[in-house]
């Protein structure tokens, strides 16, 4: 028997499992269609520095490498996103997911063109906003995550969520790691999870090989929900939303010294991003925890939906009597 759900229907997936659309090239049409390929839904992270040029490639790329459906993620608030979403509508993109920003604008370009809508939301008032705008699904995304976050744990986010916006279907997302992380889950009431810490360290994403390195040695307590890198970058977010990383210097020196450091900003604008991996955003959560070693997404990704199968089968079987 294999873990089947609502999700597997809605997006023509045999599992029911979703990388997370990692912004800033970190999610490339590469972990997309190796994602897909392995039986899930890939997800290309659509806001990058390249903007609408790039995302065409990324999207041409995933298309050249998988025949399977996969999809395309913005960061809603952030300049671009009318012209990104547009781009991958005309590409064809059968799901787009949207965080950070009011969906309601493209729902209805979307279902025109035959896509399906995620949202990702943090509160409650985000997820009835996104039900009433009328989203195929709903990511309900808790403080564990690593990006940018809120302040609510999954552990209780996930069933609130699912209540707020039945029977639109919940996916769940921070903090899953393995495959009791993706079971919990599902027995919380989500029809599927979005990962993406776990699909750092692996050789189709798109970020550093030093920045793999860290996640793969990054424990349950490294990381930090913290603004200083947005402080650093002059991106703004949404009230309540913060960029959960792996702690390095950079947010050793000033976490906690956020007006000193908007301060040394003004008088020395920072431009860029760093290569140095103690100086720039590594952005994971705790379930860095359960990255042992690098492993390609394919791997990753039917590792773990076998993981949860088998502790669907087992477990709750040998808790009753
Ligand atoms: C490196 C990185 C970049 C991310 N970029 C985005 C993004 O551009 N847009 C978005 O909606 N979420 C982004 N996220 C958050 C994810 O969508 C997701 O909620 C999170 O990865 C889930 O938690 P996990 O990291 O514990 O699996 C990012 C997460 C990481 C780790």
């Amino acid at each position: 028997m294999a873990l089947h759900s609502r999700i597997c229907e809605l997006f023509g997936v045999e599992h029911p499992i979703l990388n997370a659309p990692m912004g800033g090239g970190d999610a490339p049409g590469r972990l997309a269609a190796a994602v897909s390929e392995a039986g899930g839904l890939g997800m290309i992270g659509g806001t990058a520095m390249g903007g609408a040029p790039w995302l065409r490639d990324e999207i041409r790329h995933a298309r050249a490498s998988t025949a399977r459906p996969f999809g395309v993620g913005f960061i809603t608030h952030l300049p671009g996103a009318d012209e990104l979403t547009r781009v991958a509508l005309d590409e064809g993109v059968g799901v787009i997911a949207h965080s950070f920003g009011d969906p309601s604008p493209y729902v209805e370009p979307a279902h025109r063109a035959g896509a399906k809508v995620i949202c990702q939301v943090r509160t409650l008032d985000e997820a009835r906003r996104a039900a009433d705008a009328g989203v195929d699904a709903i990511t309900a995304q808790g403080t564990e995550a690593g990006g940018h976050t809120g302040t609510i744990s999954t552990l209780p986010l996930v069933p609130a969520v699912v209540d707020e916006v039945a029977p639109i279907p919940v996916i769940a997302a921070g903090g899953i790691g393995d495959g009791r992380g993706i079971a919990a889950a599902f027995l919380l009431g989500a029809e599927g999870v979005w990962l993406g810490t776990v699909f750092l360290a692996t050789p189709e994403a798109g970020v550093p090989d030093a920045y793999k390195d860290r996640v793969v040695h990054a424990g349950i307590h490294d990381t930090v929900l913290t603004s200083v890198f947005d402080i650093a970058m002059g991106i703004p977010w949404p009230d309540g939303v913060a960029g959960r990383a792996i702690r390095n210097r950079f947010t050793d020196r000033w976490h906690g010294h956020e007006d000193e450091l908007r301060g040394s900003v003004r008088e020395h604008p920072m431009t860029g991003s760093p290569a140095d991996a103690e100086q720039t955003a590594l952005y994971a959560g705790p379930s860095a925890r359960f990255v042992a070693r690098m492993e390609p997404a394919g791997a990753v990704l039917r590792r773990l939906a076998s993981d949860a199968e088998s502790v669907l089968r087992e477990r709750p079987r040998s808790l009753l009597r």
